[in-house]
């Protein structure tokens, strides 16, 4: 699965840009503020839907634009298709090939796995990175889990809505019925999801604990070396570790909780057991990470991760996801951004890299590789052929048509 090529339309701060994309990796390099991460952002949310910052759909508009959007030329061993995203009248919807598409679909046909700042801090961040490195693992992986995340968090943001309704004094026996009724929904989901991420993190833990040792021998410090036994994941419900439950534990576990709990939910309206407040850990000679490791370690244990999330998805599904790296090489030190370099190098997958320099030196051949300059919302290619021209046949996808609502604005 790779993109061809990129169009996009009053969206950040480009107001029309095209890229035409090389197979293996393209670097994106820049001073501050000239658009690398909207570039990723805009591929990302072609998967997802949803962006991986926070902001409102406003955000997403260049300017006081009413509407944008973002196309891509996919190709993948099924054929070629044109996904396009359009954000109007504050909705974000997705077509492939001029048909409506959901984006559980999408970040499954089209799976994306980003490596950001954020992401390699997520050990000394809060909770919600940490679901989120496991969540990202379940919405890229098959359409079945990602339409069961999101199934879930629209059941746990009804019943939130009732609990508070609840909880302001609203009595009525309806609004009782109805909390009861989503209840047994939100049960089953909470389960459903809860086993579907220990399912992939022990289907991840093996590699992460090879991909750990790897980085930590690479380097070269004893100080550092650490065996694959000496790691460990953690899956904490409850601050019990949960990484062997089965359904019914998780079943059993999370009814008990409810009815523990279930006057302090009605009286603080919000639902406190779930998915949603689990935690993972992870473990370094018996040690939680978190208090015991330096900063840099605890990146090396995430770039661990999601190497490790790389390699499953492949060996489980036959293909690389794409691959968005924002600004995260300066995030390493010499020996771990090497590791990175090669590990990419190993696989075959695409992957879109930003960064203000390029602060590494390796030989990339020029026909599968390129090095776009990014400034002020233009993108230009900037190793000399190493890719052909924007606006050369290859973009014909992108030919504007009379259905292009962009077409007007954009000229
Ligand atoms: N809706 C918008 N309309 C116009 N410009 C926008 C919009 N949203 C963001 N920008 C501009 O995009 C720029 C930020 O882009 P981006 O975050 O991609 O920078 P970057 O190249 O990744 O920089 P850094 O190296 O600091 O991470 C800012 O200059 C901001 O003003
Ligand atoms: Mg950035």
């Amino acid at each position: 699965m790779k993109l061809t090529h990129l169009r996009l339309s009053q969206f950040r701060n480009f107001a029309m840009q095209e890229v035409s994309l090389r197979p293996r990796l393209n670097f994106f390099l820049g001073a501050n503020g000239q658009g690398k991460t909207n570039l990723l952002e805009a591929v990302f949310m072609l998967s997802r839907g949803e962006s991986f910052r926070s902001g409102q759909h406003e955000h997403f508009l260049k300017d006081d634009q009413s509407r944008a959007r973002v196309a891509a030329a996919v190709e993948s061993p099924a054929g070629r298709g044109q996904l396009i995203l359009d954000f109007s009248e504050g909705r974000t919807s997705a077509t492939y090939d001029g048909k409506r598409t959901g984006f559980s679909t999408l970040s499954a046909q089209i799976p994306v796995v980003l490596f950001s700042p954020e992401s390699l801090a997520s050990i000394k961040e809060g909770p919600d990175q940490r679901r989120e490195l496991i969540d990202s693992v379940l919405a890229t992986r098959t359409e079945r889990d990602s339409k069961l995340l999101r199934e879930f968090s629209k059941v746990l943001r009804s019943r939130n809505i009732l609990l508070k309704q609840i909880a302001k004094g609203d009595t009525r026996s309806t609004t009782r019925g109805s909390l009861d009724s989503l209840t047994t929904v939100f049960l089953l989901l909470a389960t459903q999801v809860t086993e579907a991420r220990l399912r992939a993190l022990r289907e991840i833990e093996p590699e992460w604990k090879k991909s750990v040792a790897q980085i930590f021998l690479s380097s070269g410090s004893s100080t550092e070396r650490i065996e694959p036994a000496h790691v460990e994941i953690r899956y904490e419900i409850s601050r019990h570790d949960a990484m062997g439950w089965t359904a019914d534990q998780i079943f059993d576990a999370f009814s008990k909780r409810l009815e523990e709990l279930h006057s302090r939910e009605l009286q603080l309206g919000a639902s406190l057991v779930g998915p949603h407040k689990h935690d993972l850990r992870f473990l370094f000679s018996k040690n939680d990470s978190r208090f015991y490791c330096s900063q840099g370690q605890q990146r090396a244990l995430i770039l661990a991760f999601k190497i490790a999330q790389i390699s499953v998805h492949h060996t489980v599904l036959g293909r690389y996801p794409i691959l968005l790296l924002d600004d995260v090489m300066s995030e390493l030190d010499a020996t771990k951004r090497n590791r990175l370099m090669e590990y990419l190098e190993e696989t075959t997958a695409q992957v879109l890299i930003t960064a203000t320099d390029l602060i590494w030196s390796r030989q990339f051949p020029q026909e599968r590789n390129a090095v776009f300059a990014v400034e002020n919302g233009n993108v230009t290619v900037t190793a000399q052929g190493a890719v052909r021209a924007v606006g050369s046949d290859d973009l014909s996808i992108f030919s504007r048509s009379s259905t292009d609502p962009l077409e007007d604005a954009a000229t």
